[in-house]
């Protein structure tokens, strides 16, 4: 096993959206930009709001409690970028999205 999972397939995400997946006990906000599927921690950690249930804008997605943004890509908080959630890797096999977790932040 390489550790990828496969968490949905083309098309259940529409672009410019996102969605949150569980994934082993973990959950994982999985958005399709532009440029093809992102992955990151679903929680906020500000006050723990679904962040797959964001507005995206490009690649920024906006909390929708308090809208802080993050970064798809990279996880960071456009804000601070000392402050992140964990990014995970996304391949598509298929027209099945994979995602690979990351352990560490
Ligand atoms: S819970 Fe996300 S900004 Fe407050």
């Amino acid at each position: 096993m390489d550790g990828f999972v496969t968490i949905a397939r083309e098309g259940d995400v529409p672009e410019g959206t996102g969605a949150t997946f569980s994934v082993d006990d973990r959950l994982v906000a999985l958005f399709h930009t532009i440029d093809g599927y992102r992955a990151i921690d679903d929680l906020c950690p500000h006050m723990g709001a679904s962040l797959g249930s964001g507005a995206l804008e490009g690649t920024v997605v906006s909390c929708p409690w308090h809208a802080w943004r993050f970064d798809v890509c990279s996880g960071n908080w456009v804000d601070n970028p000392k402050l992140h959630v964990a990014s995970h890797e996304v391949r598509l096999e298929g027209n099945e999205i994979q995602v690979r977790l990351k352990t560490e932040i």
